[in-house]
């Protein structure tokens, strides 16, 4: 007995400590770096650049002396956002891509990437854009599902094929950064292909961070604890990310979190949200397991009910 006590014990102590002991160094071991000093770079390139998370990025890269290509929607967010850019960092430029990143084939979008970017290094590149869509996979329409794939996903791979190339082929040092989610940790019923763009995103960038370290170039992949932004206006009225909106931080952690941890660490797992949430949903439980609890429980939450109630009412019409 005492024999099987010991090895719950140390086998639960092994997948902990060590997880905590990178968490605290990402959090408060590593101090801020200039990213521009760091890469002797140039240029930086953020998607998503125009609000939320990304402005922040633009920003604080901005602020290092930066030089930044701002790629998003070219919408009355991009509109305001360029406007107020320019005028609080005169000294450094900008280029903006008004693009949208849900094209299948990624043709158009990369066209006016390499338009704005073929005559300059870009040697920071911060996949960024994404959103959320809520509701029961097969209730949302395909071409909707199939847009948020492309830009939390195919728009990742595009930008980074493009510049890591570019990089290698001049033999130059840089960061790749992906902006994933703890949402990846669990499965997400109700939002199901968000959850799983984030993992994918998270998969890939462990991977590239090992296949490029002797490169000299960093990949870094964060889980942002909730972040105030115009995320949780889009996502519609689910209670889960309601109660997440009602705990957020302000997007500017997450441009800090890249530039303390950029070379430092691979997962940057932002903020006691996010940390707990991976402690219970990957050490805690056995992820087969939680799969179960999530079968069994989703069908008492208010959102799974309002979604049967519209279903009905969608049938009867
Ligand atoms: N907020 C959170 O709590 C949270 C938590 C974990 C992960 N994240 C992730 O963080 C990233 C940034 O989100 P955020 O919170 O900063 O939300 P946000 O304020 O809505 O920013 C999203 C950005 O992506 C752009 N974008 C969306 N769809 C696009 C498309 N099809 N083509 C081009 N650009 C597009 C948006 O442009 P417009 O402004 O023009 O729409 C905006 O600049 C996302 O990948 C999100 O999944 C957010």
């Amino acid at each position: 007995m005492s024999i099987i006590c010991s090895v719950f014990f140390w086998t639960g102590f092994l997948a902990v400590v060590p997880y905590l002991v990178l968490v605290l160094y990402g959090a408060y071991g590593c101090k801020e770096q200039d990213l521009k000093k760091k890469y002797n770079a140039k240029w930086a390139l953020v998607t998503g650049g125009s609000s939320g998370i990304g402005a922040a990025i633009v920003r604080k890269l901005a602020s290092q002396g930066l030089n930044v290509v701002v790629v998003a929607l070219d919408d009355s967010f991009m509109a305001s956002f360029k406007e107020a850019i320019v005028t609080e960092f005169p000294q450094v430029s900008f280029r903006f891509v008004g693009c949208n990143l849900s094209e299948a084939q990624g043709t158009t979008y990369m066209a006016a990437i390499r338009e704005q970017t073929d005559d300059i290094d870009v040697q920071v590149v911060c996949n960024n854009a994404g959103f959320i869509t809520t509701g029961a996979f097969a209730d949302i329409p395909l071409e909707r599902n199939m847009a948020n794939y492309n830009t939390n996903v195919t728009a990742c791979l595009q930008i980074s094929h493009h510049f890591l190339n570019r990089l290698l082929d001049r033999q130059l040092k840089g960061l790749v950064t992906f902006t994933s989610s703890s949402a990846g940790f669990i499965p997400n019923p109700m939002s199901s292909l968000y959850a799983s763009t984030k993992i994918f995103l998270t998969t890939f960038a462990a991977s590239l961070a090992a296949e490029y370290a002797e490169d000299g170039i960093d990949v870094l992949v964060i889980h942002p604890s909730p972040i105030n932004s115009n995320f949780y206006s889009n996502a519609g009225k689910m209670s889960a990310l309601l109660s997440a909106q009602k705990l957020s931080s302000s997007p500017s952690v997450i441009a800090d979190t890249i530039c303390c941890n950029a070379g430092k660490v691979i997962v940057a797992d932002q903020g006691i949200i996010t940390v707990v949430m991976k402690i219970i949903t990957t050490k805690l439980l056995d992820w087969n397991v939680f799969t179960e609890i999530m079968k069994l429980a989703l069908r008492y939450t208010g959102d799974y009910k309002a979604m049967k109630v519209r279903r009905q009412a969608n049938k009867q019409d």
